[in-house]
């Protein structure tokens, strides 16, 4: 077995009603006046803002709003909670919401304790993160895991940047997830939550240990495992999204696909995360919806480089029978592409709905792909920018 360290320090507090815990909580983690970052009006539509912000009133928790975090959270947002957390003098900072309002609240966590610093120095590596406030979460939809990962994405719109910063100080103290908080989701948001918890676990199967033989057993099974709940349990909130026992699964999975646990043991891949990244800072399109359209290209692309990880994958996930690994592994990738299809999700750039894009736009989307020269893209298949082009081109159409 490969060497690891799994660090999962949040306390999950998991059921019907939690949410009714959460001034308890942030009182337990240390929090005294308390910033709350929240989305763009869903919550307040729900009427969730307003039992939370009762609850920190009735415990004497001072605080203060900070409401308006888009989807791909703008870098501008961030520096604004700052600006405001400081003024009120917080020691905590809670998010209300999905992947957008948690990824703001951890880069205003990291800007509060650190004055002196501009937050997208620490995105950029300028400057090394070494303190920061704590974070809780109340989750509102099952997608980013952002809610026990070490990950926060960020936008800097007038760059058209989206870059994510991976440091413990991002693991939330706690996420209180009452799956009937999704319930109000709408359909398109419920399936980019699916498919991007089925690649939160990708990202990770395909790594460069599994080329070399070096594979954990216990991560893969897993991983596959996670895969098949959250495929099976997909369908069914769409068709019925107060079905609390499969909300639950999918719920759950989330954060397991994205705090570690499928990846222990090996060097994660994420180049299709990274892929579509870049059409998230240039086309603000929704973050699930970026990946069902790269990964597609990227395996078909990738498939060469290990077929008997593909065939594998086919095999334990999508039943495929196929005794031959090249046929079983192409079966595999075709049957991921058409669930995608089935849950509405976009597999190409017109079903994204921003068009055929002109060769300039693809080199220009495959050099920041790569920081302008500074890095390759993933591991599993290490890529280059002539890669990525070409991936970019078999997904523009
Ligand atoms: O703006 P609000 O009112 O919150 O509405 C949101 C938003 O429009 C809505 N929504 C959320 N919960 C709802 C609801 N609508 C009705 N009822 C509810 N219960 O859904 C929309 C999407 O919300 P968002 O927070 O953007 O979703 P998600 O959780 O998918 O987060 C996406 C962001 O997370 C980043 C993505 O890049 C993107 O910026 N990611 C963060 C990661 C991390 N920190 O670990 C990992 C991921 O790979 C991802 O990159
Ligand atoms: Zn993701």
């Amino acid at each position: 077995m490969q060497s690891f360290i799994q660090y999962t320090p949040t306390e999950i507090v998991f059921g019907p009603g939690v949410e009714s815990q959460t001034a308890q909580l942030v009182k337990k983690h240390g929090g005294t006046k308390v910033l709350v970052v929240y989305g763009t009006g869903s919550i307040e539509k729900s009427g969730l803002l307003g039992k939370i912000t009762d609850q920190l009133a009735s415990e004497g928790i001072p605080h203060l709003m900070h409401g308006g975090a888009t989807p791909n959270p703008h870098l501008s947002f961030a520096r604004a909670g700052v600006k405001a957390a400081i003024a009120f003098g917080v020691d905590f900072i809670l998010a209300i919401g999905g992947g957008s309002a948690i990824d703001a609240a951890k880069a205003v966590a990291h800007g509060t304790k650190n004055p002196e610093i501009d937050i997208w120095k620490f995105w950029l590596r300028e400057e090394p993160l070494t303190k920061s406030l704590p974070i809780g979460v109340v989750l509102t939809i099952s997608a980013a895991g952002s809610e026990t990962s070490n990950s926060a994405v960020l936008t800097n719109t007038e760059e058209g940047l989206k870059r994510g910063l991976n440091t413990d100080f991002n693991r939330p103290a706690f996420a209180i997830m009452n799956p009937e908080l999704t319930y109000t989701l709408p359909r398109f948001q419920i399936s980019c939550g699916i498919t991007d918890i089925m690649m939160h676990t990708l990202d990770r199967y395909f790594s460069p240990e599994a080329n070399e033989g070096k594979v954990n057993e216990m991560t893969d099974e897993i991983a596959e495992s996670l895969l098949r709940v959250v495929i099976k349990n997909g369908p069914l909130v769409l068709q019925n999204p107060e079905d609390y026992q499969a909300q639950s699964e999918i719920m759950w999975c989330g954060s397991l696909s994205h705090n570690g646990i499928c990846g222990l043991g090996r060097t994660m891949d994420f180049s299709v995360h990274q892929l579509g990244h870049e059409l998230g800072g240039s086309f603000d399109v929704a973050h699930g919806a970026s990946l069902t359209t790269m990964w597609g290209s990227w395996a078909r692309y990738c498939l060469d480089v290990n077929p008997a990880r593909f065939a594998r994958y086919a095999r334990k996930v999508w039943g495929v029978t196929q005794n031959d690994d090249y046929t079983a592994a192409k079966e595999g990738i075709e049957k991921t592409v058409e669930y995608f299809k089935s849950i509405d999700m976009p597999t190409c750039f017109t079903e994204l709905g921003i068009g055929i894009q002109s060769d300039e736009v693809l080199e220009q989307l495959s050099y920041s792909c790569v920081h302008f020269g500074k890095r390759l893209v993933g591991s599993f298949k290490p890529l280059k920018k002539e890669d990525i082009f070409a991936i970019y081109k078999a997904a523009n159409k």
